[in-house]
């Protein structure tokens, strides 16, 4: 793989800016931020006011702890717009999440967070290897998702040529690159296996594409699929974080030349880790869940969001501002089967170790005759004899046992009969009856 680690003097200054030059300017824009949140959002001044806090008391960073936290159901609450610190019609434009577990959550942007956006996903893009003049294949979805127009504005912001395809027509999607010749590809892990199969279904070399870099993100994804899509495609693959409520994508974004999590730009957003029982702060290096304040955004701050997403803080490393570890899951996510934590991740990361198997998977859960019981459907990695397809399934079953420590069936089945992702993949499928 090319070396594709950027010039240092295309980097913003802050990006390497001394930690105090960045910590001082974080207190006096998370100064702003409360205090706008405060005058202009009766939600956040009802709250601030509950837990006695205001924000001129903020005299260091820590001073946030005295901050309550928002929920999703707290903006849920406040649908469609109560949530924003702007009038109406200052608001350069709208997203919102799918809603599929209740009302959507709506999120806006005045004009300039549009531009702060772009500004951070563009950085994010500089972090990966992407250049300016670069062609950039976005295969995020567009519409209320922040995936495909977060990713276009940034790109075009770093002064790419952006071919904005969205999710979907997979085979299309090959013979674009394939005629286009773009360098970097934008899209989730699970999608970009989906465009894998395409690209060997076409008779296309994966390796001989144009493609040398990948941003990818919208989901977990293990170190374990890294190298694997890295080998595939020949090309790097980066880690790409955010969330609507904070922003979009290009909270945190990996740098190609460490690939050792996400770095945070710290200067838009402010990240705690918290334990998630007893909602304390934790150090740095400890694991707990994710927090964020927004520390610029004008039409819909953000106070201590809970992200539900698990991780932890890590120093510098290729940039001054910290790193988080890369997601490992959302609590949302995690599965307890007979009283062991599990998360969709550490399926895949042994999935990954078994060479007869695709990377592509399912988790099914059911009620069994007395307990749950949780089945792993995969699909054999090319045609495979019984006996072959046999072994294979003993090994992931083996594999889980030993190291995630439950017990698995596993559903070998054949090309194509796992569904396929063109977004977000689904990883769990709980088939147990409502209680
Ligand atoms: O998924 C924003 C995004 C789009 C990020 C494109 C990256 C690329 P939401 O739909 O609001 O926003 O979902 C946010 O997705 O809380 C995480 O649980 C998960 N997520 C996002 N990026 C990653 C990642 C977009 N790199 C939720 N690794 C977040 C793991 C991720 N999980």
């Amino acid at each position: 793989m090319l070396d594709l680690t950027p010039d240092r003097s295309s980097l913003e200054p802050i990006e390497i800016a001394s930690r105090d030059e960045i910590t001082a300017l974080q207190l006096q824009r998370l100064k702003w931020s409360l205090n706008h949140a405060y005058s202009n959002v009766p939600y956040y001044k009802a709250s601030f006011d509950a837990a006695g806090a205001h924000p001129d008391d903020i005299k260091s960073l820590s001073d946030l702890a005295k901050f309550p936290f928002t929920v999703k159901q707290d903006l849920r609450d406040n649908y469609p717009f109560g949530m924003f610190a702007v009038p109406r019609e200052q608001v350069a434009r709208i997203h919102a999440s799918s809603g599929t577990t209740g009302k959507p959550t709506v999120v806006g942007y005045t004009q300039k967070d549009v531009d702060t956006w772009a500004t951070v996903v563009a950085r994010s893009m500089r972090a990966s290897g992407t250049k300016p003049g670069d062609m950039v294949h976005v295969a995020y979805g567009y519409g209320l998702f922040t995936g495909g127009l977060g990713a276009h504005y940034g790109a075009e912001k770093l002064g790419c040529t952006v071919v904005p395809v969205s999710g979907g027509m997979t085979a299309r999607q090959i013979t674009l690159i394939n005629d286009f010749k773009p360098t970097t590809i934008m899209v989730t892990p699970s999608y970009a296996l989906s465009l894998l199969d395409a690209c060997r279904e076409q008779g296309i070399d994966p390796r001989e594409t144009s493609l040398q870099v990948g941003i990818f993100g919208a989901e977990p994804w293990t170190n374990a699929m890294r190298e694997e899509i890295e080998q595939a495609f020949d090309m790097h693959a980066v880690d790409i974080y955010g969330l609507s409520e904070v922003m979009g994508p290009g909270v945190a974004n990996e740098c190609v030349e460490t690939k050792d999590g996400p770095t945070i730009w710290e200067d838009h957003f402010y990240p705690e880790i918290i334990n998630p029982e007893t909602g304390e702060p934790v150090s740095d290096g400890e694991i707990g869940e994710l927090v964020f304040t927004s520390l610029t955004k004008e039409a819909f701050p953000i106070i201590r969001y809970r992200t539900r997403d698990l991780s932890r803080l890590l120093p510098g490393t290729a940039r001054s501002m910290r790193r988080m570890e890369k997601i490992t899951g959302r609590s949302d996510d995690m599965i307890i089967l007979r009283g062991v934590n599990v998360f969709p991740t550490q399926i895949e990361e042994q999935l990954m170790k078994v060479e007869a198997l695709a990377p592509h998977f399912q988790i099914e859960l059911t009620k069994g005759n007395r307990m749950d019981e949780m089945t792993v459907h995969v699909e054999a990695a090319g045609d495979l004899s019984d006996d072959a397809q046999v072994g294979a399934a003993h090994d992931l079953a083996k594999r889980i046992k030993d190291v995630v420590g439950v017990t698995a069936q596993i559903n070998v089945r054949g090309a194509g009969e796992v569904a396929r992702s063109e977004g977000k993949a689904v990883r769990v499928v709980d088939n147990r009856p409502k209680t």
